[in-house]
């Protein structure tokens, strides 16, 4: 059985009873998270608090997850699934009104979901291998930096990856490279690391700040700029990162190989920083 958290209650998932007129449902009218845990540790959770919280905001969705206690819900969730690592979704949403209009219902409090799943970790082999990617035009709205349920570009572009047997669909926007459908994109030129700057065009990744960060105490220079999608292409290296996919090295695009077709030197010393911090070191050649 898996439980859920649903409106202040715990239970089980499949009893969980969603209204038809939710805003979710009719509207894609609300915002997540995922937070991963290594064990019993929450990955950067303070960080996903502080996005859901402007997620929120951003919205008009009057409800503070830090306030809310809203961690104790993340930590309930995951004691409560019994696999090795698990990640934690919870989504809000506008909630479940008398009748449908575009416009905020004044009678609707805000729905609460959430649920843990074991989580699914790139293995050491496939990483030493590296993984295709995909390009595409970026067809979603300008407010990627709001963690949004509304999903169907990024459905859509995961799935053009999946019948392509790539790991993600990177997109690009006005001849620049935005993000994946579901994480972000590094760069590698020369020793130095390049990722799209966090404006309305992309989602502001964990993982992305934390690889940022973990490079500069590793003293590789790295800047957030616009990056050219001609860049991608002549990349010495290409990295995805994300909660699930966590760091992963990209060495085929739309079939042409990255730098010299497997993960990179730049990588691998990023990787074994990450691996340290998520207290899961692990020895790769
Ligand atoms: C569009 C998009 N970009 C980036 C990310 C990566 O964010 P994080 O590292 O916080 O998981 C996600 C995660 O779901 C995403 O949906």
């Amino acid at each position: 059985m898996t439980l859920a958290y649903w409106n202040g209650h715990y239970m089980p998932l499949d009893a969980v009873k969603v209204s038809p007129l939710d805003r979710g449902f009719v509207f894609g009218d609300g915002v997540y998270e995922v937070v991963a845990f290594y064990g019993t540790e929450a990955f950067e959770l303070d960080a996903h608090l502080a996005r859901l919280a402007r997620s929120l905001a951003e919205i008009g969705i009057a409800l503070d997850p830090i306030a809310g206690g809203f961690a104790e819900i993340f930590r309930r969730l995951r004691a409560d699934c019994g696999a090795p690592d698990a990640t934690v979704y919870l989504q809000v949403t506008r909630g479940a009104p008398g009748t449908r209009g575009h416009a905020f219902p004044a009678d609707a409090t805000p729905t609460v979901f959430g649920f843990a799943t074991p989580l699914a970790r790139l293995q050491p082999d496939a990483l030493a291998t590296g993984f295709p990617a995909v390009t595409a035009p970026d067809i979603r709205w300008l407010r990627c930096d709001i963690k949004a349920i509304s999903l169907l570009p990024a459905v859509l572009s995961a799935q053009a990856a999946k019948e392509r047997n790539a790991l993600e669909t990177i997109l690009h926007r006005d001849g620049l490279v935005t993000e994946c459908s579901s994480s972000n994109v590094l760069i590698v030129k020369d020793g130095r690391i390049a990722t799209p700057v966090a404006d309305h065009r992309i989602l502001d990744g964990i993982d992305r700040q934390v690889v940022v960060r973990l490079a500069r105490q590793h003293g590789i220079p790295v800047q957030e700029r616009n990056v050219l999608l001609e860049e991608l292409r002549t990349a010495d290296e290409i990295w995805i990162t994300s909660t699930t996919k966590e760091v992963a090295p990209v060495v085929t695009l739309d079939g042409a190989a990255v730098g010299l077709g497997k993960p990179g030197p730049v990588w691998r010393e990023m990787r074994a920083a990450f691996d340290v911090l998520i207290g899961r070191p692990a020895s790769r050649g």
